[in-house]
């Protein structure tokens, strides 16, 4: 008794919406079904999120959703949140990996984007994809806003910071997954992450969920001395709740 008296009360971020996660059930390697959903949203709010931009995988060959794939698992998804009685709320948008598949639905104009028209872009892992100069601009020209998820897990990026700046500069958001700063990804990504932090090349912070070790490794390391220390240095630049409207 005396020892749950004690006991440290779990530590919430200071953000209340997580912009990237794989929650949606059966639609990529996230979760698998409507019970791990919600088994991972009660994760989610003890972590002090309340709203969550679902944000499945569109790769070529692997998991090739469309909106007509992705709209009835999101529907699904909140009708079960809604019979949970949980306070959550569910956007629909998608990360989208620059491959011909994501090309040509952005080209026929069959894409999900944040409210506010964010689009959540992946790299290729081993290289940057040629033309993304001019990706990026034609995008900006339909007035979306492209956001690069985890920059810091592209070793390509890793080993050339100048292209940061560059593409930052270019107007370019960049969405750092918040186990990076753990060194979940390896010590590159995390030092990675610490220099992008440094360098105030961060908007958007994201858990990148897709099952139960990452929200548990999460509840650990916002606990921790780290976590305080870069969310006092992104407490007053973090786009997460300011810049998506609802
Ligand atoms: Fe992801």
């Amino acid at each position: 008794m005396l020892f749950n008296f004690f006991r440290k009360k779990p530590s919430t971020l200071f953000y209340h919406t997580d912009v990237h996660c794989h929650l949606l059930p059966g639609v990529d390697h996230g979760s698998p079904d409507v019970a791990t959903s919600l088994h991972l949203l009660g994760l989610q709010q003890k972590m002090g999120i309340n709203r969550i931009i679902a944000t499945s995988h569109v790769t070529q060959t692997t998991f090739e959703n469309t909106p007509e794939t992705l709209r009835p698992a999101h529907a699904t998804l909140c009708q079960a949140v809604n019979d949970a009685a949980m306070d959550m709320r569910i956007d629909l948008a998608a990360e989208y990996r620059i491959d011909d598949f994501s090309l040509a639905q952005f080209k026929a104009g069959k894409f999900l984007t944040f409210p506010g028209g964010f689009l959540l872009l992946e790299n290729a892992f081993q290289q940057e994809i040629l033309g993304m100069d001019e990706l990026i601009f034609n995008l900006q020209l339909k007035r979306l806003s492209p956001i690069i998820a985890h920059p810091e897990r592209y070793p390509y990026y890793a080993l050339n910071r100048p292209r940061y700046a560059q593409l930052h500069n270019a107007g370019v958001l960049f969405q750092v997954n918040l186990l990076s700063f753990s060194g979940y990804f390896g010590p590159q990504a995390r030092e990675t992450a610490w220099w992008l932090l440094e360098n105030d090349l961060i908007d958007f912070l994201g858990s990148d969920m897709h099952h139960e070790k990452h929200a548990l490794t999460l509840l650990q390391f916002i606990g921790s001395r780290d976590y305080r220390r870069l969310a006092s240095r992104l407490a007053s630049r973090l786009l997460n709740d300011t810049a998506i409207p609802l």
